[in-house]
């Protein structure tokens, strides 16, 4: 068994101007997991992750990539080992989804770049997967945020990634769609070993998909680990600042309800 870690992240600090953002953040994760990245807004979940992708040089630290270190990877290599997905999308591209998605390729393309039909049929997988196989003829500009989301999916999925990065993928997405994204990650965790680091706002989503989870708190890990170790009302209240409430359900751990801390939910 290969012991190597598909993301391994130490000691990461990464400044702007005088203001540290992350302090000292490390992130493990090995082939088949999905790990998420949970906290709330501007604890540096998104910069954690460009990080991670290579966006962005960490001020100190380091991270390796399937047991190598990261600076070491030409693009190229990177695009045909990671995908990544930003939080927020580009603006209007005057392309197909079908054509975005087909985009996802290039890594994977001769010096020519013609469309061959091992492409087409990568092409076709991820429209599928990610479903819009229905809106492979759209305009990205037709489309609804959550149809959006779901076709830059499709882009990353088109890849082959062994490893994707997905920054709030189901954040405009309605209940069913989320559930079947993350589902679809599920099934690339079981079928092909993915390594899935997302970064998410929905709790529970996280809680019942997740393997291993990471919060972070004004740029520092304030836990990690097992999703029921993470996920507990009292790991929570502390870093987001209100009460959470955990609701008996037949389907899981039980869903976590935010409420204000100054209200008791049992007593209203
Ligand atoms: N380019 C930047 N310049 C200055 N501050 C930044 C920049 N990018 C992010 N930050 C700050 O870093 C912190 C973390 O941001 P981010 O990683 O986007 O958080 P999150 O994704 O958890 O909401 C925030 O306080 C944000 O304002
Ligand atoms: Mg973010």
């Amino acid at each position: 068994m290969n012991a190597a870690y598909a993301v391994e992240a130490r000691g990461l600090d990464f400044t702007r101007g005088s203001t540290a953002v992350l302090k000292g953040v490390g992130l493990t994760a090995r082939q088949g997991v999905i790990h998420a990245i949970v906290g709330p807004n501007g604890s540096g979940k998104t910069t954690l992750l460009r990080l991670l992708a290579g966006i962005l040089r960490p001020s100190a630290g380091t991270v390796k990539i399937l047991g190598r270190p990261l600076f070491a990877y030409s693009h190229l290599q990177r695009a045909r080992t990671m995908a990544y997905l930003p939080q927020s999308l580009p603006g209007p591209l005057p392309l197909t989804v079908r054509e975005l998605v087909l985009l996802g390729r290039t890594a994977h393309q001769g010096l020519l770049g013609l469309e061959t039909r091992a492409d087409r049929e990568a092409v076709d997988r991820a429209l599928d997967l990610a479903r819009v196989a229905h809106l492979g003829d759209a305009r990205l500009e037709h489309l609804s945020g959550g149809e959006m989301q779901r076709a830059f999916i499709a882009k990353a999925l088109c890849q082959e990634p062994t490893i994707l990065l997905l920054d709030e993928p189901t954040a405009s997405l309605d209940p069913a769609h989320g559930l079947q994204v993350m589902e679809l990650l599920a099934g690339l965790r079981s079928a092909q070993a993915v390594c899935t680091v997302m970064v998410s706002h929905d709790l529970n989503l996280a809680a019942r998909y997740a393997d291993e989870a990471t919060l972070l708190h004004g740029g520092r890990v304030a836990c990690q680990g097992k999703p029921s170790m993470v996920f507990a009302p009292e790991r929570l209240e502390p870093v987001y600042g209100c009460g959470f409430e955990r609701c008996p359900s037949s389907a899981g751990p039980g869903a976590l309800l935010p409420f204000p801390r100054d209200v008791n939910p049992l007593q209203e």
